[in-house]
């Protein structure tokens, strides 16, 4: 993170499972945590299902939990997220709605939660995921309740919710993988865009998650060129959820951990070589011990920048090079 300031990034930040899981009260992995990282976003804690767990009924304990150490740290956190197909409350998902009456639903859940956390955001992914690889709307219970409509009102939510608090500052996003290369999501998002000026809705950033494979990580000229088209509409990009797991085991050979180094490499010089509206990197956990890929991709994973004891991996130099551009 140091090393990315001084090179006019905002940061190189990380996400963490906090509070609720291991890495709460982990004071090793808490200390590599705070000693390279200025950003923080939440694996879950302020996800739908933690925040409103019943109707109109807001918890937000964990994300609370989660700004204090950020802050104590002194990491800015992305929040994450308003508006997603996953981690819904029960609520949510087994209700017939009208359109009317689940609109009503997700301008509450913005306003309530985007009001509560306030400036403690650096910015918001308003709507996560929303797409198809071909560029169309994914089925989930908003598009298939509310229609494509949506995906703009929950822009138009969150920026009238800020504005009610005076927070104009938090910035809004949209976040997906499968759009770090040139193609029709990588379009279709430009189109999404162009839509919500149209309507006159802000919308200031895009979220790269970049969750990638060794040896199959997109190539610099591809990652530079989608960053460059949105950058050309004057968005900010970020990468947000950097990763890059082996598909099978073993995870550790000296030829897996070059490649894997390799891989990091180009993502993070590709936000470098993007110019200053590549604001920040984030990686989505930094030590394969809690990473998320080996629940999700049953025999996958060494996807991290250290390892399972703590151990700085030759990705995590490769990075700090690129970050340096060296
Ligand atoms: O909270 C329950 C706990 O009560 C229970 O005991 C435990 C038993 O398995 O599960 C806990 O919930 C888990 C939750 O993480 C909190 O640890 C869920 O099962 C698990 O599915 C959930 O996984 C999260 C995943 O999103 C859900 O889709 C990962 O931690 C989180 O890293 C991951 O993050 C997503 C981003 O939000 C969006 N982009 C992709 C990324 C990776 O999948």
């Amino acid at each position: 993170n140091t090393l990315a300031q001084s090179r006019g990034k905002l940061w190189f930040g990380t996400a963490a499972d906090i509070p609720g899981t291991a890495e709460t009260t982990d004071t090793a992995y808490l200390d590599v945590l705070q000693k390279n990282f200025g950003e923080m976003t939440p694996a879950n804690a302020m996800k739908f299902m933690y925040t409103e767990p019943e109707q109109n009924v807001f918890n937000f304990t964990e994300g609370d939990y989660f700004l204090d150490v950020a802050e104590k740290y002194h990491a800015r956190v992305r929040c994450h997220n308003l508006v997603w197909v996953s981690q819904l409350s029960e609520f949510v998902t087994a209700t017939n709605w009208t359109a009317e009456a689940l609109t009503q639903v997700m301008k509450n859940h913005i306003f309530r939660t985007v009001q509560h956390f306030g400036r403690r955001c650096y910015s918001w992914d308003v709507v996560n995921e929303a797409l198809s690889s071909d560029g169309t709307f994914s089925a989930s219970v908003w598009y298939d309740t509310i229609g494509e409509d949506y995906f703009f009102l929950a822009y138009k939510y969150a920026q009238e919710a800020l504005a009610e608090i005076g927070a104009n500052e938090v910035k809004l996003y949209y976040n997906d993988y499968g759009i770090e290369s040139p193609g029709p999501k990588a379009d279709a998002v430009l189109q999404l865009v162009s839509e919500l000026r149209e309507r006159g809705i802000r919308i200031d950033g895009i979220g790269l998650e970049s969750h990638f494979i060794v040896g199959e990580t997109p190539s610099l000229a591809d990652q530079l060129s989608t960053k460059k088209s949105f950058i050309q509409a004057n968005l900010d990009v970020a990468i947000t959820e950097l990763d890059v797991r082996f598909s099978e085991a073993p995870f550790y050979t000296a030829a897996g951990q070059q490649q894997q180094a390799t891989d990091y490499y180009t993502s993070v010089n590709s936000c470098m070589e993007a110019g200053p509206r590549c604001i920040g990197i984030t990686v989505w956990d930094f030590d394969d011990a809690f990473s998320w890929v080996p629940s999700t991709f049953a025999g996958q994973g060494g996807a991290d920048l250290f390892n399972d004891t703590l151990q700085a991996k030759p990705a995590y130099y490769a990075s700090a090079e690129a970050v340096e551009g060296e």
